[in-house]
């Protein structure tokens, strides 16, 4: 438990110079999010006059949850505590709570030995509400009369993570009338939230008694402010925020991750490590059909076509829309207006892809591009081409040529010469293989 935020937002780091200065390196200035801190800042002014509230921020593993509130904290007067849930087993029940009551104990000793006693007992998170009555109104009572004396700013972070027990003692506070000068934010990953989780179970309700901020990614103007800031070669060139807000999605973090990568290399050479292993993590939450199905989808680009997927993976377009729906809630692709699916990331995609056996790879293309030619017969030669040579594994062959030669020849046709030369350099390719 601490009032310094644990990530970016400058704020309570007085006296901590080097760690300042190292976040100014492993954080980028903060960008954006102006409605968002505006509520959250009301949200806590409010509580200062007695109005407490409860606010819930949602989004992906670095969207900005953390930092948002970091920023919130540096810009406030009001004492910011900070517990965190635990991933994975082992913690004990109520492990961020018994972070609180340590925390405000220090004011209240009563509070402390009162609720660390409760929380000891042999069994704190077993059910019956009546059982859990005291160690409820203890903590309550003793956040109440804390805040009372200083105005608070509760920060439980990771919520995805929290035990039951943990859940109902926010609800009970959520709904707690007695005086204070309190504001209580939660914050969760709500594409890792299983359905069955404490959290997802009490959520209406919560959200019924609250504020709730769910946080998208970084529009391309701040994609763009955070580049410039960053400086560079090119890094101002609208070519080069737009490819950057398209792979991160906004995702401040992927987007970071990218700027550090291109910095330190010049050039980016597939994707960092760091957004490898928070994207593979997102996917091995997932079943194995919807992982497929996504990494099927991965062979067709950033747009996921619903049919072609389908014909992919040899499955009916009901059975695929299915599982796409379930990759929609995990956050991982998203709805176009017209009904279709894209992935949230070209990042997603990327990661995806690499992780595909080579054969596996080449035998979606192959059936891509025949899935292409029945849909649209001679109408779209490049995509044809394109999975063709991709299913060709460095050996291009007959069709390949023909295709490429018809790829460049419609695109002659339409004056797309740079695209037509890369074509008749593919149909070369393939006329001299090697
Ligand atoms: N608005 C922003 N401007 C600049 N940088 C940001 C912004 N939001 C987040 N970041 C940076 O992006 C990274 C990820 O942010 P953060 O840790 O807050 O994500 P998170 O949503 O809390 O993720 P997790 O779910 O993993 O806890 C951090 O380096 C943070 O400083
Ligand atoms: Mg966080």
């Amino acid at each position: 438990m601490s009032s310094v935020h644990p990530n970016g937002g400058s704020g309570n780091v007085s006296g901590q110079g080097s760690e300042a200065s190292a976040q100014a390196v492993r954080h980028p200035p903060f960008v954006g999010r102006g409605t968002q801190l505006g509520a959250l800042k009301s949200a806590v002014e409010a509580a200062e006059i007695g109005e407490s509230v409860l606010v819930l921020l949602a989004g992906e593993p670095g969207i900005g949850k953390t930092r948002i509130i970091g920023e919130l904290a540096s810009r406030t007067s009001v004492k910011t505590l900070w517990a965190a849930c635990w991933e994975g087993e082992g913690a004990p029940a109520y492990w961020p709570w018994r972070q609180v009551v340590r925390s405000i104990g220090a004011n209240d000793e009563q509070v402390l030995a009162e609720a660390t006693a409760l929380l000891d007992q042999p069994n704190p998170a077993e059910p019956g509400a009546g059982s859990r009555f005291p160690l409820f109104d203890a903590v309550a009572g003793g956040l109440a009369n804390a805040s009372v004396v200083q105005p608070l700013m509760l920060v439980l972070e990771d919520l995805h993570w929290a035990d039951d027990g943990t859940i109902k003692l926010l609800q009970f506070l959520a709904r707690d009338t007695r005086p204070r000068r309190l504001a209580i934010i939660g914050t969760y990953r709500d594409t890792d939230l299983d359905p069955a989780h404490p959290l997802s179970v009490g959520l209406a309700e919560l959200v019924r008694d609250g504020l709730h901020i769910s946080l998208g990614g970084l529009g391309p103007r701040d994609v763009a402010t955070l580049v410039s800031s960053v400086g560079g070669e090119g890094s101002e060139e609208t070519g080069a925020v737009a490819r950057l807000h398209r792979q991160s999605g906004g995702n401040p973090f992927f987007l970071w991750q990218l700027l550090q990568l291109e910095r330190s290399d010049g050039a980016r050479e597939g994707t960092p490590p760091s957004i490898r292993a928070v994207v593979s993590r997102r996917l091995d939450r997932l079943p194995g059909v919807t992982r497929g199905t996504l990494a099927a989808a991965s062979i067709l680009g950033t747009d996921v076509d619903l049919a072609l997927v389908a014909s992919l993976i040899k499955h009916s377009g009901t059975a695929a829309l299915t599982v796409l729906t379930a990759a929609e809630s995990a956050g991982l692709i998203s709805r176009t207006p017209d009904g279709g699916f894209v992935f949230v990331h070209a990042l997603v995609r990327e990661v995806l892809y690499a992780g595909l056996d080579i054969t596996v790879r080449a035998a979606w293309h192959r059936r891509a591009a025949a899935a292409l030619e029945v849909r649209y017969g001679d109408a779209r030669p490049a995509e044809v081409a394109h999975h063709l040579f991709e299913a060709a594994l460095g050996e291009p062959d007959e069709r390949c040529l023909s295709y490429a030669v018809r790829a460049a020849e419609r695109s002659w046709e339409v004056h797309g010469y740079d695209e037509a030369g890369h074509w008749y350099a593919r149909a070369l390719q393939a006329l001299r293989p090697g």
